[in-house]
């Protein structure tokens, strides 16, 4: 019980106060280590486990997890879902998890038997919700069709810098089957502040004249508006680390840019206008 403990489970208690009670972990994040310093943190306050929502990840396997292991690759076979599982579970300290994703496609992908693991975690108590993480359109829909409950999410990234979701059609499949996506780097894992390229520098530009006409707000606050204005109704998960900046996210959901404005974050990312 170090010193870490404590401060995640202060930082948890913190999010619980904005309201933020999901948290989305996976097996690896951290070399699989982040599960179980979650873990010891909720340890210290076990009641705040109904207060939370937990979602993980699996099938992705690291070298750094097994000695074994010559490269790193991804594994949906019945038997290592099931076994990330019962590690996930141990490692956080809980007995369920309420919202399992296949973290990202695997090519041997067998859909029917990742339906099996699901019906058994399901049966077992183990995993409340299924969904994916970084499935394209075909690869969502070939499993949900497998899935006795279907799919809750498709974890995906979403940012002014990549477009590619609002291109190959998985927003639309989300919006189509009113799934919300839950968006990942939205802030292009910081790069959108430390990048010096020229696509970063001229979103940058944007972003910030919107911040000034949206009121004297933060260029990160004008991402989250933007993000937020996707009809998909995307969750974003909000990768800082610091409790101020988590904060300013939960106010910036109730600015609303034009689509005007929307646009200009487009036209400054693509580096030309609409067609
Ligand atoms: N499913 C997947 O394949 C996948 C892939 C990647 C991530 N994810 C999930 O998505 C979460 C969020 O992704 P992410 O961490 O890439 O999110 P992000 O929010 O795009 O980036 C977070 C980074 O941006 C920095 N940052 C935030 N505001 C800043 C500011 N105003 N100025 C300078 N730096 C700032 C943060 O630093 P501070 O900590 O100092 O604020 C942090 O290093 C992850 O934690 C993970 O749970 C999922």
């Amino acid at each position: 019980m170090g010193d870490e403990s404590f401060t995640t489970l202060d930082f948890l208690k913190q999010h619980i106060e904005l309201g933020i009670t999901t948290v989305d972990h996976a097996d690896i994040y951290g070399g699989y280590s982040c599960e179980t310093l979650f873990g010891e943190g909720l340890k210290l306050e076990p009641s705040l486990r109904d207060k939370i929502e937990i979602v993980t990840k699996c099938d992705i396997k690291l070298t750094c997890g097994d000695p074994d292991r010559k490269i790193n690759h991804y594994d949906t076979s019945k038997a290592h879902i099931l076994a990330s599982v019962d590690n996930s579970l141990s490692r956080l300290g809980v007995e369920n998890i309420d919202v399992l994703l296949i973290h990202r496609p695997d090519f041997l992908m067998d859909a029917d038997e990742v339906a099996e693991a699901f019906a058994t975690l399901k049966q077992a108590g183990k995993v409340t919700h299924f969904g994916v993480s970084n499935f394209t359109p075909s690869q969502f829909a070939l499993l949900e069709s497998r899935v006795a409950d279907g799919l809750v999410t498709n974890q995906v990234e979403i940012n002014p810098l990549n477009f590619s979701v609002t291109e190959d059609g998985s927003l639309d499949q989300l919006q189509m089957k009113r799934i919300r996506p839950m968006a990942w780097s939205c802030l292009a894992g910081g790069r959108l502040f430390t990048e010096e390229s020229e696509q970063v520098q001229r979103v940058k530009a944007v972003l910030e004249e919107l911040a000034e006409e949206l009121g004297g707000v933060s260029i990160d606050q004008v991402v989250y508006a933007w993000v937020n204005m996707l009809p998909c109704g995307a969750l974003p998960i909000v990768g800082s680390g610091k409790i101020e900046r988590v904060k300013s996210v939960v106010e910036a959901m109730s600015l609303a840019l034009t689509r005007e404005q929307w646009y200009r974050v487009w036209v400054a990312s693509k580096g030309h206008g609409v067609p």
